[in-house]
């Protein structure tokens, strides 16, 4: 059997320095020196490509859910107040902002890029009194900083881009935050833990707060929870960091031998053009084959995920979210996409396998 997906995990070897470390500073929670150095490393290694903005800092937190929460809640805004999310991402967009006691309005996504766009928000604007957006990057793939950047700048409207997937392709800005999810399933996996990026020093330091039970020099000044990312949890996140650069290959090689062994044929089935930059996953879109494909593949022994399926406004814990707008690409990719086997030892010989398996259904 061909599997989906596998964790791509430092050896207990790799990890071993960074364990060793700990036990000799006997700190174990509470913000210790581990979880200091891959919040600076985090920004240091993968963020160092990028034009960021000079004041950027990052915040960690116990998993890509509570940090979204965290982020949502730092806002401090009303509650009940309205938060535009895309009808295709994981359910934990939406929870966070339902937990963070805010309204959430489900909206259709971009047709060419798959995503909740600037452009699909600034149609939104006209009708609903919106007090953020949050954006995913559904699938890792990145969203355009600078349309959102426009956006902030015409609507004074805060942005959080849910790039749980999209570290290494994803920054932030002036009013716009991104929280990442370092899942063990996601590029850069470390069990279960996540982060908040931001240039708002002052909103970060909320961020902070909120994950230690909303503690401020000795006092509870705001209610928070405890969604401290443990040392622990660090020690594999600096080991992951040490191989970054080998992750980033290997998954960079693997999207492209599956573009490349694809054929012209196939390739209007693959995700939009502009790729993840750190790719976790590889999908195809064939019109309403969705389930087809799936059970063809499982016939040939390899397996697929229906990523993101049912869309959000299937669940019926989200019916009340739902809009009064078609969702006709979410729709499409609901009844047509199918996540491909990827992981680090799918080799050239298996995407063969996998993509003459696919052909025979087109
Ligand atoms: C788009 C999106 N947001 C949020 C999450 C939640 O992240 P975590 O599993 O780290 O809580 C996920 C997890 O897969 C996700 O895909």
């Amino acid at each position: 059997m061909i599997n989906v997906l596998k964790p791509d995990m430092p050896s207990v070897n790799q990890l071993l320095p960074y364990l060793k470390s700990m036990a000799t500073s006997h700190q174990y929670t509470n913000f210790g020196p581990l979880v200091t150095e891959f919040e600076q490393r985090l920004l240091g290694v993968i963020l160092s490509s990028k034009n960021n903005p000079k004041n950027l800092q990052c915040v960690t937190a116990s998993s890509g859910t509570s940090a979204l929460e965290l982020a949502l809640s730092a806002y401090q805004f009303p509650k009940g107040s309205r938060v535009i999310v895309p009808a295709f991402t994981f359910p934990a967009t939406i929870t966070a902002v339902i937990n963070a006691g805010y309204q959430p309005l489900i909206v259709d996504v971009d047709a060419k890029s798959w995503l909740l766009t600037p452009d699909i928000a600034e149609s939104i604007m006209q009708s609903v009194d919106a007090r953020l957006i949050l954006p995913v990057c559904a699938l890792g793939l990145p969203q355009n900083l600078y349309l959102w950047t426009c956006f902030y700048k015409k609507f004074n409207i805060p942005v959080l881009i849910d790039a749980a997937a999209a570290i290494g392709g994803q920054s932030a800005d002036e009013g716009i935050n991104v929280v990442f999810s370092f899942h063990a399933t996601k590029p850069l996996g470390i069990g279960e833990g996540g982060a908040v990026l931001s240039c708002d020093a002052e909103w970060l330091a909320d961020v902070r707060t909120l994950s230690n039970f909303g503690f401020s020099s000795g006092q509870v000044k705001k209610i928070g929870t405890n969604a401290k990312l443990s040392e622990y949890h660090a020690a594999v996140g600096l080991a992951q960091l040490d191989r970054w650069h080998e992750n980033v290959k290997w998954r960079t090689e693997l999207a492209q031998n599956y573009f490349d062994q694809l054929g012209l044929a196939m390739f209007e089935f693959t995700m939009p053009n502009q790729q993840a930059i750190v790719p976790g996953v590889f999908c195809i879109a064939i019109e309403n084959k969705a389930q087809q494909l799936c059970q063809q593949l499982k016939h040939c022994m390899i397996e697929t995920r229906r990523w993101y399926q049912p869309i959000l406004p299937y669940h019926c814990a989200f019916k009340p979210y739902v809009g009064s707008e078609p969702y006709v690409t979410a729709d499409y990719l609901n009844e047509s996409l199918v996540g491909l086997p990827f992981y680090r030892q799918i080799n050239k010989k298996m995407v063969k396998k996998i993509i003459s398996s696919i052909e025979s259904l087109l």
